[in-house]
């Protein structure tokens, strides 16, 4: 194959389906490897086959693991499978152990990388994202960027800037293609849900791995509830600790499997308001226009804040944040951010199909 998609979590998913689409119209020949770092059906398979992916041609089955046994059971798995696929460019996205392992296989195989989403930067290392998004871009052929302040992080890292492409988002163009099939009141529906309510994901180490702050983001959650209702749809990695914490049965609390993509988004679309610390979620919200209070201290997705709709908020100002957006909070810009305008997978494709006459 000429490229080689390597996708392994719910939001690699969500960002490659408009890269392969755009890449499948230009009639580029192209091979799809999961890595299977998400792999519950509803983790991974719901994806494939609501956002049109097609069956990857490789599932890895890499699984779960601590940080250093995951990433080297993708780096072993990865390596027979580039060495044997031999492509002239391998496509990584976002930030996750699947997409560093892939890139620094690649890297040491001689193949270039292309990582969309790059150069988006938290500047806090106890992110493993953040680990994960620096080493990437320092390997990467080629970058593309969804918005101009992380053409300026790689600037200021030294990259060469011929080889950055401000692109757009893919997971907006994903966004955008389902828009028409969000249903808000049959999603409410499904799950007994009154109005007005509100969505939260949590999944993030920070809120959920230590128990101390699991229990305080339970504890904010619960006090939330009183106000509106929640729906919380839960990550595998937050349902043990924040129920020990004792967030399942709080009045107004609905807990709920993880959902699929198209059932997610019609629950965020009718929200009154969204709690998360999700970094997808920032954006999405910005895009339909509804509140986001992000329970975090950074975030690497700034334009979300200033030009959509997030705020940062810690535990304790969770809940007179979600009181002032209940209240009527402020509106809603009418457009999203320059080029999340649905056409990320087309430019990215341009610039493949570009680079793979010139040097292949
Ligand atoms: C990963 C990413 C994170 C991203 C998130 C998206 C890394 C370092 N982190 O976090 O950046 O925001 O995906 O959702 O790559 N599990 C299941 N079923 C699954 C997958 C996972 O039960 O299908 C459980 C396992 O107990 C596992 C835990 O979730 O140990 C964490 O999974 P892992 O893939 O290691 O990291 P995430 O927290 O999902
Ligand atoms: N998502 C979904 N169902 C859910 C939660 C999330 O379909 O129950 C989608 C949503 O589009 C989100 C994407 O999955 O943007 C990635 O989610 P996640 O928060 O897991 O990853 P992050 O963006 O934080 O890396």
């Amino acid at each position: 194959a000429r490229v080689l998609h390597v996708v392994g979590t719910r939001p690699n998913f969500v960002k490659a389906a408009p890269v392969v689409a755009a890449l499948r119209t230009a009639g580029c020949d192209q091979v799809l490897v999961h890595t299977g770092q998400h792999y519950d059906e509803r983790m991974s398979d719901i994806f494939f086959r609501q956002l049109g992916l097609p069956e990857p041609d490789t599932d890895l089955g890499v699984g779960s693991g601590s940080h250093a046994r995951q990433t080297a059971d993708l780096l072993i798995a990865l390596e027979g499978e580039l060495s044997a696929r031999d492509p002239a460019l391998v496509i990584v996205y976002g930030d996750v152990n699947s997409t560093l392992a892939a890139a620094l296989v690649a890297a040491k195989l001689g193949m270039p990388v292309a990582h969309v989403e790059a150069g988006l930067r938290s500047f806090d290392m106890t992110m493993p994202e953040e680990i994960n998004r620096r080493l990437v871009d320092q390997l990467a052929e080629l970058l593309f960027v969804t918005s101009p302040e992380a053409v300026g992080h790689l600037a200021r890292e030294g990259t060469d800037a011929g080889r950055v492409h401000l692109v757009g988002n893919p997971m907006i163009d994903t966004l955008l293609t389902h828009l028409d099939h969000f249903d808000p009141a049959a999603a409410r529906a499904a799950h007994g849900l009154p109005e007005p309510y509100g969505v939260v994901t949590l999944h993030r180490p920070a809120n959920v791995d230590d128990p101390e702050a699991a229990k305080a983001a339970a504890r904010a959650l619960t006090e939330a509830a009183r106000l509106v209702d929640l729906a919380v749809p839960l990550h595998p990695r937050g349902r043990a600790a924040l129920g020990a914490a004792g967030l399942d049965g709080a009045p107004g609390v609905h807990i709920l499997e993880p959902l699929g993509y198209v059932e997610f988004m019609s629950l965020v679309r009718g929200a009154t308001a969204v709690i998360t610390d999700s970094g997808g979620v920032q954006e999405e919200t910005t895009v339909l226009g509804v509140p986001c209070l992000t329970l975090r201290t950074t975030t690497e997705r700034p334009v979300t804040v200033t030009h959509g709709t997030n705020r940062l908020v810690g535990h304790r100002e969770l809940v007179p944040a979600l009181r002032k957006v209940l209240d009527g909070g402020q509106p809603a810009p009418e457009e999203g951010p320059p080029l999340w305008d649905g056409r990320a997978g087309a430019r990215i494709a341009a610039v493949v199909t570009r680079w793979l006459d010139h040097h292949v």
